[in-house]
């Protein structure tokens, strides 16, 4: 692929990004004091944030050089997962929070309970996606150390001192 046609995926990729970001957080312009107490409002800031994570890691990842690190590591399945658990996750659940009590007409059974999924889910996609970035990039360092004399670069070891 010319470099004229990567460039333009990438500018395309990071303006899909923004657009996103900007109609995301504008949407919830005024609506700040409400978030702490609405669960759906919760689940939409962490669906926007996961999302915007996703979308501005993605257009990195896409580049040679950074691929190079991430391809075949945990760094991309952490990538899956802030946009699966967190951006499609969240928001799939506050659509849910807010649309299946209005379906039938009536209210949350309970707020404590969508706010204790709110935070075991957030916690949990934390606990997750952060080692994984960790291990994705101890995992390419690692596999760079290979050499053809020396498996894991002992060689280079002993040499320089470890
Ligand atoms: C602008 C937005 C995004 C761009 C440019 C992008 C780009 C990329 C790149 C470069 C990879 C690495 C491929 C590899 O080396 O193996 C990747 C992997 C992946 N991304 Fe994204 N990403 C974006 C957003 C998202 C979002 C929002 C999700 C999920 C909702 C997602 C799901 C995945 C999945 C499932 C993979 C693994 C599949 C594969 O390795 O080909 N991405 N993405
Ligand atoms: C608690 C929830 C979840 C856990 C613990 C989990 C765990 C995992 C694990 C262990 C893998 C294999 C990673 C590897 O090959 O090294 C994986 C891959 C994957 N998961 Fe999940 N997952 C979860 C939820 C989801 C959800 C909700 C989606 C999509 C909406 C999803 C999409 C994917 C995809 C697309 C891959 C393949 C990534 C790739 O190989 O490029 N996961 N997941």
């Amino acid at each position: 692929m010319g470099a004229e046609f990567r460039c333009c995926f990438f500018y395309n990729a990071i303006n899909a990004l923004l657009g996103g970001m900007i109609n995301g957080l504008l949407t919830l312009r005024g609506a700040w004091d409400k978030v702490r107490v609405d669960p759906v409002l919760k689940f939409m800031v962490v669906a926007i944030t996961g999302y915007g994570m996703a979308t501005f890691e993605g257009p990195m990842l896409s580049l040679k050089n950074v691929n190079a690190i991430a391809h075949y590591t945990d760094w991309i399945i952490a990538h899956v997962h802030v946009g699966a658990l967190a951006w499609n996750g969240f928001l799939t659940f506050g659509m849910i929070y807010w649309l299946v009590p209005r379906l039938f007409k009536t209210k949350l059974y309970s707020l404590g309970l969508a706010n204790l999924h709110f935070w075991i889910g957030t916690l949990g996609i934390i606990m997750y996606a952060l080692p994984m970035y960790v291990a994705g990039f101890t995992q390419a360092s690692m596999w760079k150390q290979f050499n053809p004399r020396w498996h894991f670069g002992l060689w280079k070891l002993f040499r320089n001192g470890f």
